[in-house]
C-alpha cells in the first residue's frame, strides 16, 4: 500500500529502540491523579486512547522527582507513594499493549512549585526553591537551591528513572523546558548563582546534564532518553535561539532525542500552546534551526494538527518526528487516520483552549470537539443498539451533526433536516474569520462523518410538528440552536447594522471604521478581525469586563490580541441609539451621553434560543431530546457533548 504521508508513517530508532511512526503524543498532564499522587484509572484510559489512536510514542506527564521540594499544582505524580509502582505499571501497559512507546516526563517546578490552581494542603507551607534567590512577580519568596540539595535532586531524577524503568516505560522525557526548574538554570533571566551551577553558558547547563547523567546511570545504554526544551525563553532578558543552540550543543551527547519546543509557561502562554492567533507550526523554525547544529534526531510542535505539514516538516529535514498534544485531545485517532491514509477524516483541534481552562475549572478535562475527552473509561465504543429506530434530528449544527452521526453509528436510521440551504449553524459565521477557521472545517468533517455513518440529511428543510407526524420518528433531537439577540435599540435595524453572524454574507457592506456592539465573546473576536484587516475598530460593552464568556485560558490571550490589534475599548458603555455617525452611548458610571463614532456597526449582543420551534417539537415523537443551543444558549463544547448523550439515550 502506498502511505499518502510515507515520511510521518516511517519508523524510527532512537537508542535501537523502534517507534513505529513519528507522531508521537506529547505531555498532557492527567486529571484523574489520585490524592496521594498515583495515576488514576482515568487518566490510565486517557493514554491508552492514544495508544490506540496510532501515536508512536504517548508520553506520561508530569511526575515529580522530589516532593520535598516541588508540586506546581494538584495534579503531579509522585513516585514516593508507595502505590506509585502499580500504578505507573498499569498505565505503561496500557499503552504498550496498543504499539505505541511509553514514555514518563520527570519534571521539577523549581522556583514555580505551587504556583497553580488549587494548592494541595501540604503545598501551603511549601518553600520556592529555584537557582537564585528572588521574589517572584507574584510575591512569593524563592531560596537558591544549596548544592547539597541540587545533589539530592539530581540523584533524585536517577531513582525515579530506574522506577519508571521498571514500571515499564520506554522512554524518559527530561523536562528542560517552558520555565520550569532545569530551564530555570539554563535561562540568564533566573540563574544568577556566582557557582559552577551559574555565570557561564557551560555551568548553567551543568544542573541539565547531572540531571541526564544520572538518568542514563539508572536506565543504561539502549534506552532512548529524550530532553524537552524551549529552543528560545522568546521573552526579553531569557535566552534566545542563539544560546538555543549552544545549549542543545552542550547537552546532546547525553540524549537521544532533542524535543524542542518554545517559550515559558509563565511569561508566554501562547507561544507554548500556540493560540488561535498564531500560524500553526509557527515554532517549527527553533527545531529547524538547533538541528542544522546538532547530530541527534530532533523533534518539533506547537500548533501542528495538518498532516500536509507535518509530513513536510520531516520530508524537509525541519525535524525528525513531530509531537501534538492538542491535536490528540480533538483526534485521538489522527495518526491511524494519517497511516491509512484517511486524512479527510481528522477532526481538528479549534485551539479554543476548553481542554486547559477545564482543568482549571472544574479539575477535569474537555475537549470541544470529542465528547470522549476525560471519560474515555466509560468506554470508547459506539455499541450497535439493540432495537434499530427510526431517528429524525432537526438542525444541522456541530450539535445535530454529531448526534446524528453518533445515532447512525449505533445503527439507527437517521435523518437529518437543516432549514437552511448549508449546514453549521451558527458556525457558518467563521467562515469569515481565518483564525476561526477550523471551527468553520468543523462541519465539514462532522458532515463527511455522518454521511458515512449513513446520515440522510436533507436541507433546506425545517422540522415542524407537522413533518414530524408525516415521517413518524421514534426518536427526535432538537438540535435547533439559537437566534441573535437584536434589543429594541433604535437605530439597530438600519442599513449600516450587520448582525455578527451574517457578518460573512456581508463583508463587503462593512467600511473601514467598525462600532462592535458587545464585548463578548463573539465581539471580540470579530473586532479583532476587523482590526487585524486594518479597520478602525471600536468595541463598546455595557458591562466592565470584556468576554466574561471566553474560558480562562484564551480569555487572557484575546484580551491580549485586542491590544495589539489597537481595538479602542469602551467599557461601561450601554447603546442608546445607532445612527448614520456610529453608536450614541451612555456611560453607565458618569450618565454622560458619547458619540463612539464608526460608519458601520456590528451587533453582537448575544443569542436567544429558538424555543418556539422546540416548544412545537416537544411532543413530535415517542423520545426527544433537546440539546445545544436550543436548550440553552451555550457552547459549542456542550452542544456536541449533549449530541452525543442523546444518541447514545436512544
Ligand atoms: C491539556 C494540556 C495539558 C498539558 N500538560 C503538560 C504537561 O503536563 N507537561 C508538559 O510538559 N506539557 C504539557 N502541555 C504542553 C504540551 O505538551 C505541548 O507542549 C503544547 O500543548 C503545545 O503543543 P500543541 O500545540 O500540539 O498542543 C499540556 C498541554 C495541554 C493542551
Amino acid at each position: 500500500m502506498n502511505r499518502q504521508f510515507p515520511h510521518l508513517c516511517s519508523p524510527i530508532k532512537l537508542a535501537g529502540v523502534t517507534f513505529r511512526n513519528r507522531m508521537f503524543s506529547a505531555p498532557m498532564g492527567g486529571t484523574d491523579i489520585t490524592n496521594d499522587g498515583c495515576i488514576g484509572p482515568k487518566s490510565t484510559a486517557f493514554y491508552e486512547l492514544r495508544a490506540r489512536g496510532g501515536a508512536g510514542a504517548v508520553t506520561v506527564s508530569e511526575c515529580m522527582v522530589h516532593p520535598q521540594t516541588d508540586g506546581s499544582h494538584a495534579y503531579h505524580l509522585d513516585t514516593a507513594i508507595l502505590n506509585s509502582l502499580a500504578s505507573a505499571t498499569y498505565t505503561a501497559d496500557a499503552i504498550r499493549r496498543h504499539g505505541a512507546m511509553p514514555s514518563l516526563e520527570l519534571s521539577h517546578s523549581g522556583m514555580y512549585a505551587g504556583t497553580y490552581m488549587t494548592d494541595k494542603t501540604r503545598q501551603h507551607e511549601m518553600c520556592q526553591w529555584g537557582p537564585s534567590d528572588t521574589v517572584r512577580p507574584d510575591g512569593v519568596p524563592v531560596k537558591a537551591l544549596t548544592k547539597e540539595m541540587i545533589a539530592e535532586i539530581v540523584a533524585a531524577y536517577g531513582t525515579v528513572a530506574g522506577l519508571a524503568k521498571r514500571a515499564g516505560f520506554e522512554m524518559l522525557m527530561i523536562h528542560g523546558g517552558h520555565g520550569w526548574l532545569i530551564n530555570q538554570f539554563l535561562s540568564p533571566y533566573f540563574n544568577k548563582r556566582e557557582d559552577e551551577y551559574g555565570g557561564s553558558l557551560e555551568n548553567r547547563c551543568r544542573l541539565a546534564c547531572e540531571i541526564l547523567d544520572a538518568v542514563r546511570a539508572a536506565v543504561g545504554p539502549r534506552f532512548p532518553i529524550e530532553f524537552r526544551m524551549s529552543g528560545s525563553e522568546l521573552f526579553e532578558g531569557g535566552y534566545n535561539l542563539d544560546e538555543g543552540v549552544r545549549i542543545a550543543q552542550q547537552i546532546e551527547s547525553r540524549i537521544d532525542l532533542l524535543h524542542v519546543s518554545a517559550g515559558t509557561y509563565q511569561r508566554g502562554f501562547g507561544d507554548t500552546h500556540p493560540s488561535m492567533f498564531k500560524e500553526h507550526g509557527c515554532n517549527v523554525y527553533l527545531a529547524a534551526e538547533i538541528k542544522k547544529h546538532v547530530s541527534v534526531p530532533v523533534a518539533t510542535l506547537g500548533g501542528l494538527n495538518d498532516p500536509e505539514q507535518m509530513e513536510e516538516i520531516i520530508a524537509s529535514g525541519k525535524a525528525d518526528v513531530v509531537y501534538m498534544a492538542r491535536a490528540l485531545l480533538a483526534d485521538p485517532e489522527l495518526p491511524r487516520k494519517v497511516t491509512e491514509n484517511r486524512p479527510q477524516e481528522i477532526v481538528r483541534c479549534l485551539r479554543c483552549f476548553t481542554c486547559m481552562a477545564e482543568r482549571a475549572a472544574t479539575a477535569t478535562r474537555r475537549c470541544t470537539v470529542n465528547p470522549l475527552i476525560g471519560r474515555e473509561i466509560e468506554g470508547c465504543e459506539v455499541h450497535p443498539a439493540p432495537v434499530k429506530k427510526k431517528v429524525l434530528v432537526a438542525g444541522g449544527g456541530p450539535g445535530g451533526l454529531y448526534a446524528a452521526y453518533t445515532a447512525a453509528r449505533r445503527g439507527h436510521q437517521v435523518i437529518l433536516c437543516e432549514k437552511e440551504n448549508e449546514l453549521g449553524g451558527i458556525l457558518k459565521s467563521e467562515q469569515a474569520i481565518p483564525f476561526k477557521k477550523e471551527m468553520y472545517q468543523l462541519t465539514g468533517t462532522y458532515e463527511l462523518l455522518a454521511r458515512q455513518a449513513g446520515v440522510e440529511i436533507r436541507l433546506n428543510t425545517p422540522v415542524t410538528a407537522a413533518l414530524a407526524q408525516e415521517m413518524k420518528p421514534d426518536a427526535l433531537i432538537v438540535a435547533v440552536g439559537s437566534h441573535p439577540l437584536v434589543p429594541p435599540i433604535p437605530g439597530l435595524t438600519g442599513d449600516n447594522v450587520t448582525i455578527v453572524n451574517d457578518y460573512y454574507k456581508n463583508t463587503e457592506k462593512v467600511g473601514n471604521d467598525v462600532v462592535v456592539l458587545g464585548g463578548g465573546l463573539a465581539g471580540c473576536e470579530c473586532a479583532v478581525h476587523l482590526a487585524m484587516e486594518g479597520k478602525t475598530v471600536h468595541l463598546v460593552e455595557m458591562r466592565d469586563a470584556l468576554a466574561p464568556d471566553a474560558n480562562v485560558r484564551h480569555r487572557p490571550l484575546l484580551l491580549q490580541e485586542l491590544d495589539k490589534q489597537g481595538v479602542h475599548i469602551h467599557t461601561g458603555f450601554r447603546g442608546l441609539k445607532v445612527t448614520e455617525e456610529g453608536v450614541l452611548c451612555e456611560n453607565t458610571a458618569t450618565g454622560e451621553e458619547v458619540l463612539v463614532a464608526g460608519h458601520s456597526v456590528i451587533c453582537a449582543l448575544g443569542q436567544v434560543s429558538c424555543t418556539d420551534t422546540v416548544d412545537e417539537l416537544r411532543d413530535a415523537a415517542p423520545y426527544v431530546a433537546v440539546i445545544g443551543d436550543a436548550a440553552r444558549v451555550s457552547t459549542i463544547t456542550n452542544a456536541v457533548y449533549w449530541g452525543y448523550h442523546a444518541a447514545l439515550d436512544i
